[in-house]
């Protein structure tokens, strides 16, 4: 995820915002930048990877005097990680850097560039500097120019802009986003989290969603929609560990609370009111292709079992999904009319790569879904479409594995679009379903605590059985996963309709099921078969729209429109039980034994 750092003051600027952006690596990122205006002299560095590559650019570069600075580390979503798409961005005289998005970003590029704008990279934030300097040419004051471009953005954003026509002022603005301003006596710093500030100012103030301002003289002037407004800070925390957690009490808490908004990420540029765009694909990256393998594993696998279902019912393209691992010694028998699709959070999987690598050599075409660009698997494929998810610190996949589902779920409708499968009427409803996603994804306060209390039941036990059916067979098998992981309990992800055949042996008042009961999906067929178990004594957890009286306990969801939409809402509830679980329990939750994030051995 991108970070920002500011600072506006008399100190050495460069070392500022360097030691800044490195608190901020923990965030990932795959470029950084840095510009630096020095009584009127405009500096800027940009580099590609990791900040020593930054460092070594500025090595000859000191700052001297008063000035002020804006640096930025990238994780690229919009636009390859090249230096060109690298914040700052400049425009004639000013630099900008953001993060979020600019969801307007094409209607505003358009009318600059009508307006005979020339933009240097692929990014939605250029649309920013231009558009300051656009109002500022036209007479307005630099802040009236900065205000006036704000009112113009849509989206998330937090943003900070420097400009050689007021070289002793920062503007700054907050929508959605995270920014705040650190104090230090008469110097003023800015970042989008405590960690690069934490030992160098000692209040800071947490901008508010629509506040926005400048700061000059060491005071900072703030307003929102009704003008300037009085502001108090708060003594800064001085834990960087606490600091990177955003107040969350692990990381992987954190990632779970982050899906709604990255979600917004995922879908940005792609999901439009009638139609799916995927620019990564060439407009006959379908021609000739009548089938889908999906090969993966873990989380990623569940992933890919959601879309065989989603490939055949809605775009009518057959779809087989393999375990990256069994895939590469069956000597499968491959067929070039089959695009080889590969999923992996981290894009580094030993087994999914060499998987890959069998199906090219056979001739197919390949597309991966992946949260890391340039990572081994998307160097390897023919193409790649980016989760856009952010890192993900906690070893338990949480943000990937939603945004894995929903970018499959993106191609499911693109296919169908392309080959004509597909109706105008089921992909406006489908779309419509999408981007209600994020507000499905919200975790409540009421959520949380509900399954924080609901948890105590089920730390004993002789095993938990996750019981789902179509789409909801897979969450299951996730649900099932996340809890073994972080809890150590055994857990089995099933088919519903399958416990009859074997597994209702185990049901008795210690085996725990946990039943998704989806309004939309098989309703009457899932109740029985909880019924079912429930007549042997096991002990049930429902997750439901609909109350169901034989539940020991019952998460009751909100949603109900769609079963993708239920989907993600109950995929919610399943990570955070198995959170509060391994809390209970004292376990490790980021970091649980055994487990590494990237597995890039065989
Ligand atoms: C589970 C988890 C793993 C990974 C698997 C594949 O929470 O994260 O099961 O999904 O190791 O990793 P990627 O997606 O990086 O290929």
């Amino acid at each position: 995820m991108c970070g920002i750092v500011g600072y506006i003051g008399p100190k050495e600027k460069k070392e500022i915002l360097l030691d800044g952006l490195q608190e901020l690596e923990y965030r990932g990122y795959d470029s950084a930048g840095i510009a630096i205006i020095e009584g009127k002299k405009l500096h800027d560095f940009k580099a590609v990877g990791k900040l020593k590559n930054l460092r070594e650019k500025t090595k000859n570069y000191t700052s001297e005097g008063f000035g002020v600075s804006i640096g930025h580390t990238r994780w690229a979503t919009h636009g390859k990680p090249t230096e060109l798409n690298a914040h700052p961005h400049l425009g004639a005289y000013s630099y900008v850097v953001h993060n979020g998005i600019i969801e307007n970003y094409q209607e505003l590029k358009k009318e600059l560039q009508q307006g005979g704008v020339t933009f240097l990279s692929q990014t939605d934030t250029e649309t920013i500097v231009h558009l300051f300097e656009k109002y500022h040419n036209e007479g307005l004051t630099p802040f009236e120019a900065f205000k006036k471009t704000v009112n113009r953005l849509e989206g998330a954003y937090a943003t900070l802009l420097i400009t050689e026509a007021a070289p002793d002022t920062i503007f700054f603005a907050k929508n959605g986003s995270p920014m705040l301003i650190g104090f230090d006596g008469e110097e003023v710093y800015f970042a989008s989290s405590d960690t690069p500030i934490i030992g160098k100012a000692n209040e800071v103030y947490y901008l508010e969603d629509g506040e926005y301002g400048y700061v000059q003289n060491g005071k900072v002037h703030l307003f929102d929609s009704h003008g300037e407004k009085v502001f108090h800070t708060q003594p800064l925390i001085a834990d960087k560990a606490m600091a990177q957690k955003e107040g969350y009490r692990f990381f992987m808490e954190k990632e779970i609370y982050e899906q709604s908004r990255v979600m917004g990420e995922t879908m940005m540029g792609r999901v439009l009111e009638e139609e799916i765009v995927l620019d990564e694909l060439d407009a006959d990256f379908f021609e000739g292709i009548n089938a889908i393998k999906i090969c993966a594993c873990g989380t990623s696998y569940h992933s890919a079992l959601t879309a065989a279902y989603l490939f055949e019912r809605l775009a009518k393209i057959r779809c087989d999904v393999e375990i990256a691992s069994e895939f590469r010694y069956k000597e499968p028998l491959l067929t070039q009319d089959t695009l080889f699709v590969t999923i992996s959070q981290s894009g580094e999987t030993a087994d999914t790569l060499e998987a890959l690598k069998m199906a090219k050599r056979a001739g197919l075409k390949s597309l991966s879904v992946c949260n890391v660009d340039n990572s081994s698997i998307v160097r390897e494929s023919d193409t790649a479409i980016l989760t856009r998810a952010g890192i993900e610190k906690g070893v338990a996949s949480t943000k990937a594995f939603a945004t894995q589902t929903m970018v499959l779920w993106m191609l499911t409708l693109y296919v169908g679009q392309v080959k004509g499968t597909l109706s105008k009427e089921v992909l406006k409803s489908e779309i419509d379903a999408m981007l209600h996603t994020p507000k499905a994804l919200i975790v409540t306060d009421e959520l949380h605590a509900k399954l924080h209390r609901l948890s105590k039941r089920y730390l004993h036990g002789h095993g938990f059985f996750f019981i789902g059916r179509d789409i909801f067979y897979p969450l299951a098998l996730e649900g099932a996963l996340k809890l073994k992981e972080i809890s150590y309990l055994h857990a089995e992800g099933y088919p519903a309709g399958e416990m009859k055949h074997g597994p209702i042996a185990l049901a008795d008042a210690e085996l725990f099921t946990i039943a998704l009961m989806p309004k939309t999906m098989h309703y009457d067929k899932i109740k029985s078969n909880v019924e079912e178990l429930s007549a042997r004594d096991a002990t049930i957890c429902a997750i439901s729209p609909l109350p169901f009286e034989l539940a020991d306990d019952f998460v009751q969801t909100q949603y109900s429109s769609h079963p993708m939409v239920e989907f993600f809402e109950m995929m919610v509830v399943t990570q955070l039980l198995a959170l509060e679980i391994s809390v209970r329990l004292g376990n490790d939750v980021d970091m649980p034994r055994n487990l590494a994030k990237s597995v890039t051995v065989e």
